[in-house]
């Protein structure tokens, strides 16, 4: 074969490829798979609609997204893996699990760590929680944006716990979260990482005594069906991640990405909208539903009760670090 025609249909094929693996990519992004936890008219369902929506409107006929609701895609774990993988375009996860994927992100879900809603949003909001979601990168993961659960409380089927001392023995499901099992033990329960999915059967059917989980959770999963006592402990801030494929992303150009961000950061903010409404409420529905609801905690006495822990905490994080947070205005 002539010289320039065997180097032509060499480039011809480089060309082919390129163009192949840049569609291979895009097409795989056209329609997105956006996988939650919860229901659609849950605060996932709230980050998720108004993420999808905004970036839709902006790349029109470029991107939909299929929704994933109620743990479609799996557990968070699952969902995380399959983002990693790239069988995954988008997701909206709690940091239940993500800390086994990001280590540095355990930090903020130690308890007690932040003193209310307006000092976590400062956080994560600023330089620190930026940076957070920076390193999500090296774990094969991209993060655009910190949504929210709100504050943590318990529920159990055993015992109105108003005290520490009413939490010796009791069987409480934990996320897979290795800064929340410790706590739990330090109390004195008996923590049980557990999956959400399997949650409230493991609820219904006794396995576990107990939950813990904001009120956004416990209205959009209807926990009173399963749950008899609230205590609201508010032992630890719960935030969530709006997070996407680095393969998808990889087949972004600037504009699209910034569309992308842009959604991410709306669906974050409709995640806080929704659980500042629900919180309004939400203690009065699960009273109406039946459940004994112990509102006033000794919050002081709890975090006592974790100062060994505290010290295990330091050590893995940091003092300056858990100081940096502490001292956030
Ligand atoms: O407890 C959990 O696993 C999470 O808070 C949940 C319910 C999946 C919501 O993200």
């Amino acid at each position: 074969m002539h010289p320039f025609r065997r180097s032509f249909l060499a480039s011809c094929a480089v060309t082919a490829l390129t163009l192949a693996s840049a569609t291979t990519a895009w097409a795989a992004g056209k329609e997105i798979k956006l996988g939650y936890a919860l229901a659609q008219n849950s605060h996932f369902g709230a980050a998720a609609l108004a993420w999808a929506g905004h970036t839709e409107k902006a790349l029109p006929g470029v991107v939909t997204f299929k929704h994933f609701p109620s743990s479609a895609l799996g557990g968070e774990r699952e969902l995380i893996e399959g983002l990693q993988l790239g069988t995954v375009e988008a997701a909206v996860v709690s940091t239940g699990a993500l800390s086994n994927f990001v280590g540095d992100v355990g930090v903020v879900d130690i308890p007690f760590l932040f003193r209310d809603t307006a000092h976590a949003r400062a956080v994560l909001d600023g330089a620190f929680g930026q940076e957070l979601l920076a390193k999500f990168k090296q774990r094969g993961l991209i993060a655009l944006a910190w949504g929210e659960q709100g504050f943590r409380h318990l529920s159990n089927n055993k015992v109105s716990v108003k005290s520490v001392a009413d939490m010796k023995g009791l069987k409480i499901r934990v996320t897979e979260n290795p800064v929340h099992i410790a706590a739990f033990r330090a109390l004195g329960a008996s923590p049980t990482p557990m999956s959400w999915p399997e949650v409230v059967s493991a609820l219904q059917q006794g396995t576990i005594d107990g939950q813990e989980n904001p009120i956004s959770v416990l209205t959009s999963a209807k926990l009173w069906e399963v749950q008899k006592h609230l205590s609201l402990t508010a032992h630890v801030y719960a935030p969530m991640a709006m997070l996407v494929s680095p393969t998808f992303w990889g087949g972004l150009n600037d504009a699209q990405k910034a569309a992308f961000l842009e959604g991410a950061k709306l669906g974050a903010k409709a995640s806080r909208d929704f659980v500042d409404e629900v919180e309004q409420k939400g203690v009065a529905l699960a009273k109406q539903h039946g459940m004994t609801v112990v509102e006033q905690i000794d919050r002081a006495a709890f975090r006592t009760a974790l100062d060994k822990t505290y010290q295990d905490y330091a050590r893995k994080f940091g003092q300056k670090t858990l100081d940096a947070i502490a001292n956030t205005k």
